[in-house]
């Protein structure tokens, strides 16, 4: 048995959606990671559908991602965002913690915003810091692809060049701008976890090109770009990766610092999703 999810799981999870807002035509898919779930209360003209009533999508375990999916408008387009994501760390394999993201594609989404809290590894950032993410590095240890290919969902080889979509990361730049944040942009490492990095795998990854590090979304554009949708992906940059100031990283400090900027970075994804 492939461990990548079948279609007809994807369909069922899409019918369920559909049943519960029949006539969603969302633009931009948008997955909320820590202190950002708030965003999706802020829609207009918002339906909401737990994740206990969508086929596949198992229940966040991580505190402070709420586990549903709302669909709405921001300002004048429609948007459908998820409060809370599937992790690896959790026990899912990698199909399984994309299957969401998928989810949000097969409804019709043209674009994927991506967001995350991360550590820093370029000393020169500081938390608080958003960060608009120009490439990866899977460091996961497999791809959500891997098993049968549905050559209806995408094709078994996909590129990876430009994943995260150009015209997206000038749109993001320029939505910086307007908001007064001074964005730059990075290469997100994504490991396993959950424990944080040792301060010699963060040597590493620097080595390796890396400017952030954390443990999720690569699972997610791999899949959105299997399905030919444009991706953005944005770094909260919460805490310095472990080594890089020599202090201990607490799961406590990171969700601070995503609380202390969320009011800041939901201004940027209003800003973006205007001209995304
Ligand atoms: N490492 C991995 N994941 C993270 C970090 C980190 O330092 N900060 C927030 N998520």
């Amino acid at each position: 048995m492939s461990t990548n999810e079948p279609k007809n799981e994807l369909g069922e999870a899409v019918a369920a959606i559909r049943r519960a807002i029949p006539d969603m035509k969302p633009r931009v898919g948008v997955i909320l990671g820590s202190g950002l779930g708030a965003w999706a209360d802020r829609l207009a003209r918002s339906t909401t559908v737990p994740y206990d009533r969508i086929p596949g999508i198992p229940a966040s375990t991580v505190v402070g991602h709420a586990g549903r999916l709302v669909y709405g408008l921001s300002g004048d387009v429609p948007v459908v965002a998820l409060q809370g994501r599937v992790h690896t760390y959790e026990g899912h394999d990698l199909a399984r913690a994309a299957f969401p993201a998928r989810v949000l594609c097969a409804l019709g989404c043209e674009v994927l915003i991506v967001t995350n809290a991360a550590g820093g590894i370029d000393a020169t950032l500081t938390p608080g810091q958003i960060v608009v993410i120009s490439d990866h590095l899977n460091l996961l240890g497999g791809s959500p692809l891997r098993g049968h290919n549905d050559d209806g969902l995408g094709p078994r080889f996909p590129d990876m060049t430009g994943a995260y979509s150009p015209r997206l990361r000038k749109v993001a730049l320029a939505a910086g701008t307007q908001v007064g944040m001074n964005l730059r942009e990075g290469i997100y490492a994504a490991l396993p976890g959950p424990q944080y990095e040792t301060p010699a795998e963060v040597r590493m990854i620097r080595g390796l090109g890396a400017d952030l590090v954390g443990m999720s979304t690569v699972p997610e554009v791999i899949v959105a770009r299997h399905m030919g949708k444009e991706v953005l992906g944005l770094s909260c940059v919460t805490n310095l990766a472990a080594g890089v100031t020599g202090e201990a990283l607490s799961h406590d400090e990171v969700t601070e610092t995503a609380n202390a900027v969320s009011a800041q970075f939901m201004a940027l994804l209003d800003a973006i999703v205007k001209d995304a």
